[in-house]
């Protein structure tokens, strides 16, 4: 497998910490310049120093990606600075408590909704705006397999006489 980015540039949403953090410095590995976005300014900031100390390029942004007004922002301030946009990985998510829909709150509902829905969203929009221009570039969402198993986990909770 080819993983030359050189002359590449990507954006990392979620970039603070955990799979976002590996991908970045994984894209920064390969030679691409690289956006690290995150709602936590202080997690991106540590990381963006670390990359840029080892000979790097790379930028912290802090964006919440829920918020639609912040990300065409965000978008711009990476081809501001780096001149393009190549590959974008819309990562930032959250999870919600593990209960039962029956026992669940509304607000935990929708704060999960407007990241990882609308927030992937967002980022879609806003780099296929620049992409379409270039008449290129990849985005890759990620997702999680609760995606698929919400009603799995309803069910396997439930009394089995009941399912
Ligand atoms: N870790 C897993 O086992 C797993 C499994 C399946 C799917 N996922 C998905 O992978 C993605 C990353 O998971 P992770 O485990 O690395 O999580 P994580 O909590 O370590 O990282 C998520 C990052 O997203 C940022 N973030 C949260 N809300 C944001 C917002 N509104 N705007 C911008 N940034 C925001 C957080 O600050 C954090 O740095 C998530 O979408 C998650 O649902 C994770």
């Amino acid at each position: 497998m080819n993983l030359s980015f050189d002359h590449k540039v990507a954006l990392v949403t979620g970039a603070g910490s955990g799979i976002g953090l590996v991908t970045a410095k994984a894209f920064a590995d390969g030679g691409a310049s690289v956006a690290l976005v995150d709602a936590n300014e202080n997690a991106i900031r540590a990381a963006t120093e670390e990359l840029v100390s080892a000979g790097h390029k790379a930028l912290a942004v802090r964006c919440d990606v829920a918020d639609e007004a912040q990300v065409p922002a965000m978008v711009e301030q990476t081809i501001s600075t780096f001149g393009r946009l190549d590959a974008a990985f819309n990562n930032a998510g959250v999870m919600s408590p593990a209960v039962e829909t029956a026992d669940a709150d509304g607000e935990d509902y929708d704060r999960l909704i407007s990241i990882n829905l609308r927030g992937v969203w967002n980022c879609m929009k806003y780099g296929l705006r620049r992409m379409r221009m270039q008449e290129s570039g990849v985005i890759v969402n990620c997702s999680s397999m609760a995606a698929l198993s919400v009603s799995w986990v309803e069910r396997s909770t439930m009394h089995p006489s009941t399912v």
